[in-house]
């Protein structure tokens, strides 16, 4: 399939992977890759349009990424944002300094002469910056398309060798012309069509996928997770009942998330599952187990040692379905970062499999995408808009040693919190929302008895990414009818709190 790509080079800014998705949003297809990428694969790409990013580094300090000129050179229409914008400058002769303010949030561009970039964008608009160091004169051949207060080019182009540069954030929702700044690039600019669609994209995909997989032994592990999800149905259209998916019920889902699996896998899409109801040997190997990393470590393992059981009965297959998604294919631009907690649930589970190859269909795609497709084969929003749940489970969200007993509360807390919610309308908004229960007891009163019982935790987070993340103000008469529901409905609960930490300091998981 040959498809217009647009390139974004990450140089490292916290919203790469925004530009990225706005780009999608658009129907064009891109990729991101490392700004360190060589000339040569950029040449191979054949890239219909070049996005930079921003990045924190200054483009005039030594060891900070820099491009090389002959990018420039290849026709191929360029967009610079913030860091990119300054780096487009000063690689084509002009200056770029440290200015004495920091410019940052909400400000007033205004136009200057006529713009492809700008056509459609009212005279003053609302744009997003964050930046110290500035272009202060441009390369020649260049011109101002747009300033702020206090930024002399807050906009500026070549028409004729199609380079632009903004120093704000058109990818940023703040950025009120951000999308229409971002189509008249891809449209008007690159001349994109944007074909890049996701029924497009399913049908093509189960069209290779038959071609690919027919007549051979394929086996997907299933968490209940939207990607596993998404990834076994595209392969399920394509290969039918050589597709055997096998469905580890950890006995640490929430309330009746593991019923749910088998309804609408084996009952609805008539997929060949094979459930196996370990809870018992979790709960047996997680038994007084308090530390978190310890607790993810042992259902990690667990999980392996339960799914290669159930893969040597089925013996050799050829290959295995992953539900890889773009965001764990891309490098980073610049660094990694510290490990505060053990994600990987499933890590290590292909060499207990005996397989020839691995099949990631939805490799491309970032999650938006996923669960648009998810739309497209029919399954329902229970699982396409399943928020992100951790492989742990609710192992990491009962506070101290895991029981039974514990698990079953949480199970009957959490439950109202998310009925709740969504009856509040607010479950498209809060992007994770769950109740823990604190290994806290206290002491209260109901009717005339003094009871001393559980404090249960709610956590309800907006975010983008999981990377960071603010408490999700939700209003004080949901959080009343919850609390008044949880203490009135479920047994041993007798307080209700609920956390106001943004992600940094706290993490949004407890553990
Ligand atoms: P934290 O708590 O690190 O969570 O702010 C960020 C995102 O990752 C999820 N999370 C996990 N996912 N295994 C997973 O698969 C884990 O051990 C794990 N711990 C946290 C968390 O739910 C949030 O979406």
């Amino acid at each position: 399939m040959s498809r217009d790509t647009v390139l974004v080079l990450d140089f490292g800014g916290q919203y790469n992977q925004l530009i990225a998705r706005r780009v999608r949003e658009h129907n064009v297809y891109c990729e991101m890759l490392p700004c360190t990428v060589g000339m040569d694969r950029i040449r191979a790409m054949k890239p219909a349009g070049i996005i930079f990013t921003g990045g924190p580094n200054s483009v005039f300090e030594e060891g900070s990424p820099k491009i090389d000129p002959a990018l420039f050179s290849l026709g191929v229409p360029v967009l610079g944002i913030c860091y990119g914008c300054q780096l487009i400058a000063f690689t084509l002769g002009g200056t770029v300094k440290s200015s004495q303010v920091r410019e940052y949030g909400r400000q007033e561009l205004i136009r200057r002469g006529s713009s492809l970039l700008f056509e459609g964008v009212p005279q003053k608009s609302a744009c997003w910056m964050s930046h110290t160091d500035r272009v202060e004169a441009l390369p020649a051949g260049f011109s101002v398309s747009a300033v702020t207060d206090t930024c002399p080019a807050a906009a500026f182009e070549d028409p004729a060798r199609k380079i632009y540069g903004v120093q704000f954030h058109p990818e940023v929702m703040h950025t009120e012309c951000g999308e229409k700044i971002l189509h008249n690039f891809l449209y008007l600019i690159c001349g994109l069509k944007g074909d890049w669609t996701m029924s497009g994209f399913a049908r093509e995909t189960v069209e290779k996928l038959k071609a690919k997989l027919a007549g051979k032994k394929v086996l997907c592990a299933l968490s209940g997770g939207v990607d596993s999800a998404v990834a076994a149905a595209l392969v399920h259209r394509a290969c039918g009942e050589n597709l055997t998916c096998i469905f580890v019920d950890h006995g640490l889902l929430r309330k009746d998330e593991a019923e749910e699996v088998v309804r609408v896998f084996r009952d609805e899409q008539g997929m060949n599952l094979i459930k196996v109801d370990a809870s018992q040997r979790f709960l047996a190997e997680l038994a007084g187990v308090s530390e978190p990393e310890k607790k993810r470590k042992i259902i990690g393992a667990a999980f392996i040692q339960v799914f290669e059981e159930e893969a040597k009965k089925i013996g050799a297959v050829d290959f295995l379905v992953q539900g890889t998604i773009y965001p764990d294919v891309i490098e980073s631009g610049l660094g990694g970062s510290a490990t505060i907690k053990s994600h990987h649930n499933v890590g290590g589970l292909p060499s207990v499999v005996d397989f020839k190859e691995i099949v990631e269909p939805l490799r491309d795609l970032f999650k938006d995408e996923v669960r648009r497709v998810g739309f497209e084969l029919g399954l329902p929003a229970s699982i396409v808009m399943r928020q992100p749940f951790p492989g742990p489970g609710l192992a990491i969200r009962v506070i101290g040693a895991v029981t039974a007993e514990k698990l079953a509360i949480l199970r009957e807390a959490d439950f109202i919190f998310r009925d709740e919610i969504a009856r509040a309308g607010l479950d498209r908004e809060i992007w994770q929302y769950f109740a823990v229960l604190t290994d806290l007891r206290s002491v209260g009163v109901m009717g005339d008895e003094r009871t001393y019982d559980y404090t249960v935790a709610l956590r309800g987070v907006t975010s983008v990414d999981g990377m960071t993340a603010d408490w999700a103000r939700v209003p004080f008469e949901v959080l009343e009818r919850i609390s008044s529901r949880i203490v009135n409905e479920v047994r041993h609960v007798n307080r209700i709190v609920y956390d106001i930490t943004s992600k940094p300091p706290a993490t949004i998981e407890w553990e």
